[in-house]
């Protein structure tokens, strides 16, 4: 599930009443622990390491605050070609170090139960949050500097792809056995502008990863991106994981059989009825078949959402899935 270590699990509250959000990343015991709650809990087939998409962009030299009821906070948003004067190159080692052991950390602890993925969020949907300075209803500053100067935009983005290359091959060398690319923004963008602003750095991004990596497998995930799969069928990976807006049996028509597939019930589901999400859960692997598929949400978990209910939807698919993958 995405976001499946967090704020509906009380195991998770308790542990966030001692530390704030940030600490909690930088601590790898405690990251380790937080990432096993839902291997331990809900029974999940994977575990996802406890991090957050933005911690680069701070190696880089953004000041991020997680600010209570705001969400990410950069104050000094970078909105300029000269503000990249502001960003560095890091050494991913000594300043994202700690992600790394939390990966080591955890996959010592899971003793091979279940694999361990790793992550990083695109080189667009970063820079939506460093230009912004958070998150943001219209994305005003990111999509006028996408106008005003492409170009010094494109090295923004070229610049986060250099630093997410070493960040993801170092992951792998401390554990993580599949890889997945967030792109929470990626539908802000026509598909001519996706095509050419967002896409270069991403597939650079990836053809890095796999050069360091090539039998790791990787997973891409852009929100709101329907309009996008032309596009999104031609990247370099092996999962493109689907957000709830789409049938899944329609991107299956779009893809073939030649990628797996990775979504797609809608996170809203689990906060209704468990017949509803038995019924909705089996209508979602029936429109998987024809190929690999990864039975999932299709964005992040909500934050009231009752474990009972994440349990039901980890349940259904176990349960339902052989019997379907038979007769299918
Ligand atoms: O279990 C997992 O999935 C792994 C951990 C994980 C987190 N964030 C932990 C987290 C992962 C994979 C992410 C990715 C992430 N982070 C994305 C891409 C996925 C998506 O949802 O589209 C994005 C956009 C972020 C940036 C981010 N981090 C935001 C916007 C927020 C605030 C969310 C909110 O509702 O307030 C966060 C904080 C965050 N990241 C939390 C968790 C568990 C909540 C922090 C808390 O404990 O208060």
């Amino acid at each position: 599930m995405m976001r499946q270590a967090g704020r509906y699990l009380p195991e998770y509250r308790e542990i966030r009443r001692e530390v704030d959000f940030l600490t909690l990343c930088k601590t790898p015991d405690l990251a380790a622990e937080v990432t096993l709650q839902p291997v331990d809990i809900l029974g999940v087939d994977a575990a996802i390491i406890f991090a957050d998409i933005l911690l680069p962009l701070e190696a880089m030299g953004a000041e991020l605050r997680f600010e209570k009821g705001d969400g990410p906070v950069f104050p000094r948003p970078v909105r300029r070609r000269e503000d990249l004067a502001g960003l560095s190159r890091p050494d991913v080692e000594s300043t994202l170090g700690y992600v790394f052991e939390a990966l080591r950390v955890t996959r010592d602890r899971l003793a091979g139960r279940v694999p361990l993925i790793g992550f990083a969020g695109t080189p667009w949907t970063l820079a939506a949050y460093l230009v912004e300075g958070g998150t943001s209803k219209q994305f005003t500053h990111l999509l006028a500097w996408s106008y005003r100067d492409p170009a010094g935009l494109g090295e923004l983005l070229e610049r986060i792809a250099d630093v997410t290359i070493e960040y993801l091959a170092r992951q792998v060398d401390a554990g993580a056995q599949a890889l997945q690319f967030f792109d929470t923004w990626g539908g802000l963008l026509d598909a001519e502008r996706w095509r050419r602003i967002a896409m270069p750095s991403l597939v650079r991004a990836m053809e890095g990863v796999r050069e360091h990596a090539p039998d790791v497998p990787l997973i891409y995930y852009v929100n709101g991106g329907g309009h996008l799969l032309e596009a999104t069928r031609e990247l370099p990976v092996d999962c493109l994981s689907v957000d709830w807006r789409q049938p899944l049996s329609a991107v299956r028509q779009g893809v073939g059989a030649g990628k797996a597939l990775q979504g797609n019930l809608d996170p809203a589901s689990l906060l209704g009825p468990i017949e509803e999400i038995e019924r909705r859960t089996e209508r979602m692997i029936r429109q998987g078949l024809g190929g690999g598929h990864v039975a999932n949400l299709g964005h992040g978990i909500f934050k009231e959402t009752d474990p009972e209910h994440a349990r039901a939807f980890i349940n259904a698919v176990k349960e339902l899935s052989p019997g379907i993958l038979q007769a299918g």
